[in-house]
C-alpha cells in the first residue's frame, strides 16, 4: 500500500517522558477519520520494539470502516447475549495478592465514580462496559495477534510492542485504549478477519482522536511512588 508522506507538523513535539506521562486510556473518541498514513507510521516505528532473539512475535490487523462495524456488532451481540467468553489466554490470575487487588478495585471505582455510577448500579456499569465492544467509538482498532506456540517471553515482547504503538499514537496526536475485552471472543475476530486458528489474539487497541468533552476522559489513574516498588543495591 502507498501512504502519504507525513510532515513534521503531523507530530506533536514531545520528549519521551512527556509521552509516557501524557498517554492515558481514552474511552470516548471523536467521529473523525484517522488517516492510514498515521497508522502506517505508528507501525513503521513500533516494529523497532526489541524482542527476544529478534523473533518479532507480533502480527497486526488494522480494522476500520465496514469491517470494524461488522466486528463491533458481533462482539456487542456476543456480550449482550451472554455468550461464554473463551479468550486464548488468561490475562489475570485466579487470585490477586492484596496490593494488586486494592489497585484494581480503586481503578474500577474511580472510573465509575467519574461517570456518577454507583457500585450498586450494575445495569449502568454493564452498559458502560459494553462500550468496550465498539472500541468506545474509535474509528480504528489494531488487533494484536501472536502465534499460539509462544511462551511467556514473547508475551513480554508483545507487551512492549503495544506500548510502542500507544506512545507513537501520542506522538502523532492520537489517543488510544488497550483492550483485553476485544480479545474475549477470539473466534469471532479470527473468523471475520480470516486469521487461522493458530494465531492467538492478545488484545485490541482503540485508536482515534480523543473526545475531550467526554467526562470519562477526565479520569486519570494514579501510580505508586518509585520507592514502593524499587530497591537500590550497592
Ligand atoms: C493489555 C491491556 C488491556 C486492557 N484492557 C482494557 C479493557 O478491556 N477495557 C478498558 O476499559 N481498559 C483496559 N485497559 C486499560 C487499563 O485499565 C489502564 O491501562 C489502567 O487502568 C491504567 O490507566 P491508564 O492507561 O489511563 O494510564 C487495558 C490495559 C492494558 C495494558
Amino acid at each position: 500500500m502507498d501512504f502519504v508522506k507525513l510532515k513534521e507538523t503531523d507530530y506533536n513535539t514531545m520528549n519521551i517522558n512527556e509521552a509516557l506521562l501524557k498517554r492515558k486510556s481514552v474511552r470516548a473518541f471523536l467521529d473523525k477519520k484517522v488517516d492510514d498514513s498515521l497508522i502506517f507510521e505508528i507501525l513503521n516505528c513500533a516494529r523497532y520494539t526489541p524482542s527476544g532473539t529478534n523473533t518479532q512475535p507480533w502480527e497486526v490487523a488494522v480494522v476500520r470502516g465496514h469491517t470494524k462495524s461488522l466486528l463491533d456488532e458481533q462482539l456487542t451481540h456476543a456480550f449482550k447475549s451472554n455468550t461464554p467468553q473463551h479468550p486464548d489466554y488468561n490475562y489475570y490470575p485466579k487470585e490477586f495478592n492484596a496490593d494488586f487487588k486494592r489497585r484494581r478495585i480503586e481503578c474500577g471505582l474511580a472510573l465509575y465514580s467519574t461517570l456518577g455510577i454507583t457500585r450498586e448500579n450494575k445495569e449502568l456499569r454493564l452498559k458502560q462496559w459494553a462500550q468496550n465492544y465498539t472500541a468506545f467509538g474509535a474509528p480504528v482498532v489494531l488487533y494484536i495477534f501472536t502465534d499460539k506456540l509462544i511462551d511467556k517471553g514473547s508475551f513480554m515482547d508483545c507487551g512492549m510492542f503495544i506500548q510502542s504503538i500507544m506512545l507513537m499514537a501520542e506522538h502523532l496526536g492520537l489517543a488510544s485504549c488497550p483492550q483485553a475485552a476485544l480479545a474475549e471472543y477470539p473466534d469471532i475476530v479470527r473468523k471475520q478477519l480470516n486469521y487461522p486458528q493458530d494465531k492467538l489474539l492478545l488484545c485490541g487497541i482503540a485508536i482515534g482522536y480523543e473526545d475531550t468533552d467526554a467526562i470519562i476522559n477526565n479520569y486519570r489513574t494514579s501510580r505508586e511512588d518509585v520507592n514502593t516498588f524499587t530497591r537500590f543495591f550497592d
